[in-house]
C-alpha cells in the first residue's frame, strides 16, 4: 500500500508525537507520522469535536469535571496514523469507530512493555496472544473503512516472529512496523536489523523498520540492510526532531523556537510543550539553564519570547563564526596565491 511505501516515519511516542511535533517533523523531512498510543477505554469515553476557532479536530475526554485533550489533528497534519492500545477486538473497534473519520489509518500497539500496558493486557502483552492480535485486526478490517496496521517487537526466535507476522498479514493488516528489539531489551541495546530483514523476506505487506536509527545517514543503512519499504525514527527524533533533515541537525535553540511557534499557533497544552523541550535540551550544555526557564515560564508566550531572543543571539554567534571561517579561508587562499606566485617567480628566474 502506497501510504506506507518509501517513507521516513515519526514513531508513536507518548507525550512526544503530538500535533506540534508531527508538524515540525514534516517540515524537516518526515513524510509519515504516528500519533502517541491512546488507550481504547479513554477513546471510548471521549468526544470527537470540530474546533471551529482553530479549524482542527479534537478528541476530548471529560473526566472528573475536567476536559482533557487526547488528540488534535488538522490539515497541516495529513495522513496521520492513529495508534490505539486495546486488549480485545470489541474495545479496539469501539475506539476505532470514534477516531477513524479524521485519521488516515489505525495502528494497533503490540509492543509497549510498560506495566501500565501489560497489566491491562495491551501492548507487549498481546505478543503472547497472537490469536487476539489477529482477531483485533480482522475485526477492524471488516468494520473500519481505513487501512489497519500493527506495530510489534521481534519475538525470541525468528520462527516465532515469522509465524506471528504471517498471522498478522493473513488477518488483513495493510502494513507492519517491526521494532527490532525483544520485549526484555532496553533502548540502549542495538536493535537487530538482521531479524527485521527476516520479517521483510516472509511477508508481502510493506514493513516499516524501527530501532537504533540515530542519524539521517542511518536511514539508508537500515533500508539497505533490512530491505524494508520504510524507516521509523523514535528516540533520535525525541532528542532532536531535526534528525529528519537531509541537510543535517539544527541546534536545539532553532528547533525550540520553531516548535514553540507551532505549539502556540495550535494552542497546545504547556505541559506537553515543556516535556518536548526538556527532552530536546537533555544533552545540551545549557540544559540546566533552559530547564529553569521552562519550569518558570507561565505560558507559551513566555517560552516563545525566550527562544526568540536566544535564537537571535545564536544566529548572530553563528554568523560571526561563519564570517571568521570565511576570512580564514580567504587568508589561506591568499597565502596559496602568494605561494603560487612565488613559484611562478622562481620558475621564471630558473628559465631566465
Ligand atoms: C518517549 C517514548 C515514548 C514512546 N511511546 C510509544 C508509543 O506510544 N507507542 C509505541 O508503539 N511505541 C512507543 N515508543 C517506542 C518507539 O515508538 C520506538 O518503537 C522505539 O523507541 C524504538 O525506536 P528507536 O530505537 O528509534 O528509539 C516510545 C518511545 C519513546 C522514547
Amino acid at each position: 500500500m502506497e501510504l506506507f511505501q518509501n517513507k521516513v516515519v515519526l514513531a508513536p511516542m507518548v507525550r512526544i508525537s503530538t500535533l506540534p511535533t508531527r508538524i515540525i517533523a514534516r517540515e524537516y523531512g518526515a513524510n509519515l507520522c504516528f500519533s502517541p498510543e491512546t488507550v481504547s477505554y479513554s477513546i471510548i469515553n471521549s468526544n470527537l469535536q470540530h474546533n471551529s476557532e482553530l479549524d482542527c479536530w479534537d478528541l476530548i475526554q471529560n473526566k472528573d469535571k475536567k476536559s482533557n485533550l487526547l488528540f488534535r489533528t488538522c490539515k497541516e497534519d495529513p495522513d496521520v496514523i492513529f495508534q490505539i492500545a486495546a486488549p480485545d477486538a470489541e474495545k479496539a473497534l469501539k475506539a476505532a469507530e470514534v477516531i477513524s473519520p479524521v485519521v488516515a489509518a489505525i495502528d494497533l500497539n503490540c509492543g509497549c512493555p510498560k506495566k501500565f500496558s501489560t497489566k491491562g493486557e495491551m501492548g507487549a502483552a498481546l505478543l503472547k496472544k497472537p490469536e487476539v492480535i489477529a482477531d483485533i485486526i480482522s475485526t477492524l478490517k471488516r468494520n473500519i473503512n481505513k487501512p489497519i496496521t500493527c506495530k510489534i517487537r521481534i519475538l525470541n526466535t525468528d520462527k516465532e516472529t515469522v509465524e506471528l507476522v504471517q498471522m498478522i498479514e493473513k488477518a488483513g493488516a495493510n502494513a507492519l512496523t517491526v521494532h527490532g528489539r525483544m520485549v526484555h531489551e532496553r533502548p540502549r541495546e542495538k536493535a537487530h536489523w538482521d531479524r527485521i530483514k527476516t520479517v521483510v523476506e516472509n511477508v508481502q505487506i510493506p514493513v516499516i523498520a524501527n530501532g537504533s536509527v540515530s542519524s539521517f545517514d542511518d536511514i539508508e543503512l537500515i533500508k539497505n540492510q533490512t530491505k524494508a519499504s520504510s524507516v521509523m525514527i523514535g528516540k533520535a527524533a525525541q532528542d532532536n526532531v531535526s534528525v529528519f533533515r537531509k541537510e543535517g541537525l539544527l541546534n536545539s535553540y532553532s528547533v525550540a523556537k520553531r516548535y514553540v511557534q507551532i505549539a502556540k499557533k495550535w494552542n497546545y497544552p504547556p505541559k506537553n510543550v515543556n516535556f518536548f523541550l526538556v527532552k530536546l535540551f537533555t544533552n545540551h550544555s545549557d540544559s540546566l539553564k533552559v530547564n529553569k526557564i521552562i519550569s518558570q515560564s507561565k505560558n507559551l508566550n513566555d517560552l516563545f519570547d525566550y527562544f526568540n531572543s536566544q535564537n537571535d543571539i545564536i544566529d548572530n554567534q553563528e554568523k560571526i563564526i561563519r564570517k571568521r571561517e570565511k576570512n580564514e579561508e580567504n587568508e589561506n587562499n591568499n597565502e596559496n596565491i602568494n605561494i603560487d606566485e612565488n613559484l611562478e617567480e622562481k620558475k621564471r628566474f630558473k628559465n631566465d
